[in-house]
Order: C-alpha cells, then structure tokens, then sequence
C-alpha cells in the first residue's frame, strides 16, 4: 500500500496534466455539432487507459461509443470485481459569456480546476483510474478485479446503456459498483450517498388559433394559450410547496426517525443558502427542512416556458401556441410511469374547452434506495474515513444517476456512491470547477477501497 500511496502523491503533477488533456475536448452529448468531439474524447479515454495498463476497447452503441476498461485476465480470476462506473460527455457550457476563463481551457485558480466537465464527471471518474493507475505500475497486488464502464450519454438519459448492460452482462457481472457522479457535504467531510432521486421529463403544448392574431382584432374573443398555460402551470402547486395533482405522493415512502436525525444534521443554516443561490428567501414544501426538501421529497419544477414574440420591443399579438418543459424529481417508492400518468391525467382534466392540450412524455429515471448498513457499504466508509480523516456521514441526494437502477435491474448489483463534488463546484452551470484536495484525496480514498473490498 506504501508503494501505492507513494506512486499517488509522487506523481500528482502528472495526474493533473492528464485531467487537463482530457477536458478539453468538448464532449458536448447534448449537442448535434459535438459528436465527433465525444468520438474522439473516447479514443482519447481508450488510448489513455491503455497506457496505464487496462484492457481497453470502445464499443460502438446506437449512439454514443462506450468504454471498457478492466484489469481482469481472462474469466478464471478469482479476485472479487467491481464496475466502476463514469460519463465522458459533459453539459453544454452555455450561456458562454458568463464563463470568467474559457470552459474547454482547463484552468488552475488556488485549488480550483476550473473546466466544464472537471467535476461532473471527468475529475471524479479520472481518481479511480489513477487509483487503479498506481496499483499497476507499482506492480502491487490489486485485490480486486476492476472494470471501468465510462459512457458518453449520460447528460442526455443514457439510453443506449441499458441495453449494453444486459447484452454484456457476462463480463459486467460483479459484487458491485463504484460511482463518483454526485456531491459530498464539503472537502472535509465525506459522504456515503444511499438514495438518488429519480427524473420525468414531460412538455405540454397548447394550441390555440391556427396563427399569431392581431391582438386588437381577435384579442378578447379567443383564449390565449400563455395565459392558459400560466394559470394551468400555476394549479398545480400550492402556496405551501404542496404538489396539487391527485396520485402525486401516493407511493412516496415515508422517512424514517433516523433518516430525518441524519439529514437533519449538520445542514447550513437556511439564511446562508438563500444567501449563497442569490434568492431574497428559500422556498420549500412545508414540514419538511431544506435538505429534506432537496433530496428526500419529490417536486414538479418549470424548466423551459415558451409562447408569443421574444424579441425586442413589443409585438401585439394572441399567441397560436405556448410550451412548458416540465420535469419531477421523485423518490422511493413512486415510478416514473405512474407520475407521468397522474400530471398527464390531471392537465388533460383541467385544461379548458378553449385550446388543445397535447402532452409529450420525455425522458425517464426511477430513484434509488440501498440499505446503508451493509459490509461493501461499511468498507467504503472505512476507505473514505482513512482517506479523508473524518468518518463519513449518511446522504440522500437530489440529483439523478438513473442508470443506477439499471445496475440492479440488470445486473443485481448495488451501487456506492462516493462523490466528490463540493456544493459550489457549479456542475451544469458556468464557471464548473473541481477541487484538488478532492481529487488528490479521492485518488487516495479509491486505492483504499480496493483494499477493504479485497479483504471482505
Ligand atoms: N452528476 C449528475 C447527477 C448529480 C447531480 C448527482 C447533482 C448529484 C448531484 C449527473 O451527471 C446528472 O446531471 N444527471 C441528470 C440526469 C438527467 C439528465 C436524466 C440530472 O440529475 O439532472
Ligand atoms: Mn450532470
């Protein structure tokens, strides 16, 4: 382990560079223009996995290539194995110009790496592989056998990778799965994540007149869709963050005693988070605390309102048309496909007479819930309190991994989430950065992991 821990900390400049080459390819999956961009990001990945001495191969998919990555020799191994799973894509970095240094050109401020991808996901998937780096060019023993699965759709709802779990469950199949996608409370204090919530994404259209309309000839005569879609959107929850759609909570499992203890713990003062987000107030479901409302209740948010003219000056008119996308983030035990009925329901019964609603379902992802209590579980936190000096809490988090759940489905494994982004890393955001004591400690924590997995 000496040898290992040694390699890490002799060769962190390295590391670093190697990062930096990595996020400066655009691997946009969002958009069209960028996929030679997440082409050539998984070459880049394949060749740079191999140089540390994994097997590597990309595997076309119906859209973008997946990485394969193990350290395993052949089927007969006996070493436990482990999926470590990453995504090379990253969001758009728009709107650019709030970006204080270019998004594609990595750069170091104090601690900070700054680079749209550095902590969602380059920066955190890249610590196990320079943890796995060390055990083999040290010529240490690695207790476990290691698969990387690093996909390229994540940002976009991974649809090709179901399907590629299960056509390649023989050499996927393990004890478990290591993922580094999501947040830790801050840099001295990590965090196993039990719970993801999961996503709907659904859009409404309303149709009204066959065409824009004077507004001083038609305007008063006919309904206009914004209006309507403004006063539909404005029903469906109530002053006191309720979700007002018959079905909604139905399967939302309650929270246990020591589930609101933990989450209640620790968490920033309400005054200083409405102050950080820039709001004059937090706003949340009633009865339940910030962090709870973050991770642990489901929502209905408006992400996208779009009717009528959007240019300059004014332009008066009864718009033919207004679109909302919509999406919920549910929790343990509701299912996407029932929540997308019950809004569906619910629109379509108070929609009025006067504009036609169409409804489209998008993408889809159930939540996650795994015991905390368990030996991979307890191992994890063993190699995160080594790694970080301080024992970890228990998290739920706000955020969505829906893969995740195809990882059971699919495959029966569970998955340990370990994640290494701090609260101001701004993923999906401009300005996306990645801490360095984060990614040098996690690099420390993953070769540890390996060990406490190795030994159960
Ligand atoms: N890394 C995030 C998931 C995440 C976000 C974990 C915040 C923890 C905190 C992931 O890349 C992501 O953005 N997921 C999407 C999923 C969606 C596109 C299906 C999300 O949560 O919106
Ligand atoms: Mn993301």
């Amino acid at each position: 382990m000496q040898r290992v821990l040694a390699y890490l900390n002799r060769n962190k400049k390295q590391f670093l560079d190697d990062l930096c080459e990595y996020l400066r390819f655009p691997s946009v999956s969002a958009q069209p223009q960028h996929r030679g961009d997440l082409d050539r990001c998984a070459t880049w990945l394949e060749r740079h996995c191999r140089a540390i001495g994994l097997q590597a191969t990309l595997c076309p998919t119906s859209g973008n290539p997946v990485l394969l990555a193990t350290t395993r020799q052949g089927r007969t191994s006996r070493k436990p194995h482990y999926l470590v799973y990453g995504h090379y894509d990253v969001q758009p970095a728009d709107p650019f110009e709030l970006w204080k240094t270019p998004p594609f050109e990595p750069r170091i401020q104090g601690r900070s790496l700054f680079a749209r991808g550095s902590s969602d996901n380059k920066g955190q998937h890249f610590t196990h592989l320079k943890a796995v780096e060390a055990y083999l060019k040290t010529g240490t023993d690695l207790p476990c056998d290691v698969t990387f699965l690093i996909e390229g759709e994540e940002e976009v709802g991974s649809e090709s990778l179901g399907p590629f779990l299960s056509r390649n469950r023989a050499r996927l199949k393990g004890e478990g799965v290591v993922v580094s996608d999501n947040g830790m409370p801050g840099k001295n204090q990590p965090s196993l994540t039990y719970a993801l919530r999961g996503v709907v994404a659904m859009e409404v259209i309303l149709h009204g007149p066959n065409r824009d309309l004077h507004s001083g000839i038609y305007g008063g005569a006919v309904d206009n869709p914004a209006m309507v879609l403004c006063q539909l959107l404005a029903r469906l929850r109530d002053a006191r963050g309720h979700i007002c759609i018959p079905g909604f909570y139905k399967h939302v499992r309650p929270l246990k005693a020591f589930e609101r203890r933990q989450l209640s713990k620790g968490r920033r003062k309400d005054a200083d988070l409405a102050r950080f987000l820039g709001v004059p107030r937090l706003f949340g479901e009633a009865g339940f605390n910030q962090v709870e409302q973050r991770t642990a209740r489901p929502t209905l948010e408006i992400n996208g309102l779009t009717s009528g003219y959007q240019g300059d000056g004014s332009k008066t008119i009864v718009p033919s048309w207004a679109r909302a996308k919509l999406t919920c983030r549910i929790v343990p035990d509701q299912e996407p496909r029932q929540i997308i009925e019950v809004v569906q329901r619910h629109l379509k019964k108070i929609c009025p007479p006067t504009v036609k609603l169409t409804f489209e379902p998008g993408h889809a992802g159930s939540p996650y819930l795994v015991a905390p209590d368990g030996a991979r579980a307890m191992a994890a936190m063993r190699a995160m309190k080594t790694a970080f000096g301080r024992t970890p809490t228990l998290k739920r988090e706000g955020g969505s991994i829906p893969i995740v759940v195809d990882f059971k489905r699919r495959l029966g494994m569970d998955t340990l989430l370990l994640g290494l982004a701090l609260p101001d890393d701004n993923p999906h955001s401009p300005n996306e950065k990645f801490d360095l004591d984060c990614f040098e400690t996690g690099m420390v924590m993953s070769a540890h992991l390996w060990n406490e997995l190795g030994a159960l």
